[in-house]
């Protein structure tokens, strides 16, 4: 019989309004599709971008949330990888393996990731956008299958919600889209949850030289407790000549924007060595533009480059991830600043906003 769930979880109705605790209705899963019960998600700057309407301002309303952990409550016919009681992490990337990145060995590239058919909606009968194709402010929500990383069960939910997409991202981007090597110097610009998980994603790369660089003398603090051998308080002059004197006037191998910003990106541009790589992580809004000094940047050399997601494969790097908290190796627990109710959601966005966390997370 098909059972329609009824979910309590945080909707967003329009731009720029506070998120609202309501109750909405699933449908059962279909084939392939995964109900699961959250039991912890981190609240990321993306969900407040989304409820503010800077990032996909058609998708109103929307169900905010899209770094959870959960149990898997009910599966829909078909579905291999879990079944009932998995205690999963939730991947916004679920490689749909028939695309053209996924069919030249390229999953991490997937342009088709997989989704649940839209089976979420509001007690009038209203879609509801699941941000990311998640949705985890909520106690369900309905993913595809694919979505779900089973992760062992003694792993604690909060810590591992964060592997869904802040840490992940900034690990990712170290490992991955830099390809840090050891004894390399490495500059990471922004050092709010995303920056850590970048600088904790150098120091088990093997950088040897990892300078932070924020505006905020509490961030930079923090920073050094993840891995971070030196400091720069932006706000003190010029960051790019402070990186190159602590680098014997070089600059650094790899640097990594986790801002958003224009400034901060010509920052990560401009503070690197020769044939040093530039990872550009910070999501910036519409209207940034960049100013770039063509020929110096020729000169340098090297390469630019995005990173989505730290360039991530779920099915391999969330089990990575949770082997190196249990054993003590990535400190999950120094992220998560403030464990919070769903109806505490609202103030996390304001204490984000005033940079008193660097993760809240929701314990449902
Ligand atoms: N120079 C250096 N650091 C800055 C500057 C600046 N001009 N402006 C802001 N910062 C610092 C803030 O003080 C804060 O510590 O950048 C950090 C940003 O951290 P958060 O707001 O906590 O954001 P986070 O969740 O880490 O995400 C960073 O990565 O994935 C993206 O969408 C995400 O764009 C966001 C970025
Ligand atoms: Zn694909």
């Amino acid at each position: 019989m098909a059972e329609i769930t009824t979910a309590r979880g945080v909707i967003a109705r329009n731009p720029g309004e506070p998120g609202v605790i309501e109750e909405f209705t699933i449908d059962a899963p279909q084939a392939d599709e995964v109900l699961v019960r959250i039991l912890a998600s981190g609240v990321c700057h993306t969900d407040l971008s989304a409820k503010n309407g800077v990032f996909g301002t058609s998708g109103f309303p929307f169900l905010l949330g899209h770094e959870g952990s959960g149990i898997v409550e009910r599966v829909g016919e078909g579905v291999t990888n879990v079944q009932e009681g998995d205690y999963v992490i939730l991947a916004w990337r679920a490689p749909c393996g028939e695309c053209r990145f996924c069919n030249v060995g390229k999953p991490h590239l997937c342009s088709a990731s997989l989704n649940a058919h839209q089976g979420m909606r509001t007690m009038e009968g209203e879609l509801l956008t699941p941000i990311l194709g998640i949705g985890t402010f909520c106690t369900h929500t309905l993913v595809h299958s694919r979505q779900c990383i089973p992760v062992d069960k003694a792993l604690p939910p909060e810590q591992m919600s964060l592997i869904g997409c802040g840490v992940m991202t900034g690990v990712g981007a170290a490992l991955y889209s830099a390809k840090v090597e050891p004894g390399q110097s490495v500059a990471v610009i922004g050092c709010g949850g995303v920056g850590d998980s970048i600088i904790m994603g150098a120091r088990l790369a093997g950088a040897t030289t990892i300078i932070a660089v924020d505006i905020d003398p509490g961030k930079l603090e923090s920073a050094k407790e993840f891995g971070a051998t030196h400091t720069i308080d932006a706000r003190e002059g010029d960051p790019v000549a402070r990186i190159k004197e602590m680098t014997g006037g070089n600059g650094v191998n790899a640097s990594f924007e986790a801002v958003g910003r224009a400034e901060t990106i010509e920052t990560a541009i401009m503070c690197r060595d020769l044939a040093g790589t530039c990872v550009i992580v910070g999501v910036a809004d519409q209207q940034a533009m960049l100013n770039l000094p063509v020929a110096k940047f020729f000169d340098i050399g090297g390469s630019l480059r995005v990173s989505w997601y730290g360039d991530c494969l779920p099915t391999r790097d969330f089990p990575l991830l949770a082997d190196w908290y249990a054993q003590g190796r990535l400190d999950l627990d120094r992220v998560v600043t403030r464990v919070i109710t769903l109806e505490e959601s609202e103030e996390a966005f304001h204490a984000m906003e005033r940079g008193e966390t660097l993760r809240s997370v929701i314990r449902l």
